[in-house]
């Protein structure tokens, strides 16, 4: 059975559109999923005490550092025993939710993600592919205005995670007819995909 890590992102709770777009595919999967909510349950921002425990053999970390360390060891583990990671990220002020920023920073960790050899940085996580449900107000796919699926498409590249899937809901503030049509649209490219 494949495994699958789902990460949420959107501060809306149960209302959140693709938070449901996410929820929706992921039922339609046979597959054993693990779910993270990152605005209801977040990782803390990264600080130098555990970025410099992260750096440090376990027995030298501070009680909190081995806390810390210990967060990250199983956002990793979860992620590197994913077949599918998909995450589902509104757009918040052009940006991606600062909530996954911080994921991102727990679970890239040199030699545990990534390492620098002889040809330059390598990526860790291999064998999972992505699927990135991405909603917006408006209109930004293909634009230079897209700074989210770029840099969400070159964070994962870099970890190894180069199969990535993007789906969008855009223009979704655009009235009602404009919010149904990306919403059918969304639905309709996650039906072509599998886990
Ligand atoms: C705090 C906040 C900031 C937002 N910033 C933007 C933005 O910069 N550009 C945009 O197109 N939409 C923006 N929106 C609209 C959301 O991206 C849009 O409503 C999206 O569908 C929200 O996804 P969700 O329902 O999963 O939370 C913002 C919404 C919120 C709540």
């Amino acid at each position: 059975m494949k495994n699958i890590l789902a990460l949420y992102t959107s501060i809306s709770g149960d209302n959140s559109l693709s938070t449901q777009l996410a929820k929706e595919w992921l039922a339609k999967q046979d597959a054993k999923v693990i779910e993270r909510d990152l605005a209801t349950n977040p990782v803390p921002h990264l600080t130098m005490e555990t970025f410099s425990g992260f750096m440090t053999p376990e027995e030298g970390r501070s009680e909190s550092q081995q806390a810390q360390a210990a967060l990250s060891d199983t956002l990793i583990k979860e992620l590197k025993e994913a077949d599918t990671l998909l995450i589902s990220i509104p757009m918040y002020n052009f940006g991606i939710p600062s909530t996954l920023k911080s994921w991102i920073d727990y679970i890239s960790r040199a030699g545990m993600t990534f390492q620098y050899s002889a040809n330059g940085p390598e990526g860790l996580v291999k064998n999972t592919r992505a699927v990135v449900v991405l909603t917006r107000g408006g209109l930004y796919q293909g634009t230079e205005a897209d700074v989210q699926a770029p840099f969400i498409k070159l964070v994962l590249g870099f970890i190894g995670i180069t199969d990535v899937e993007f789906i969008y809901a855009e223009g979704v503030a655009m009235g009602e007819e404009a919010k149904q049509v990306a919403i059918s649209s969304a639905k309709e490219k996650l039906t072509a995909v599998t886990a």
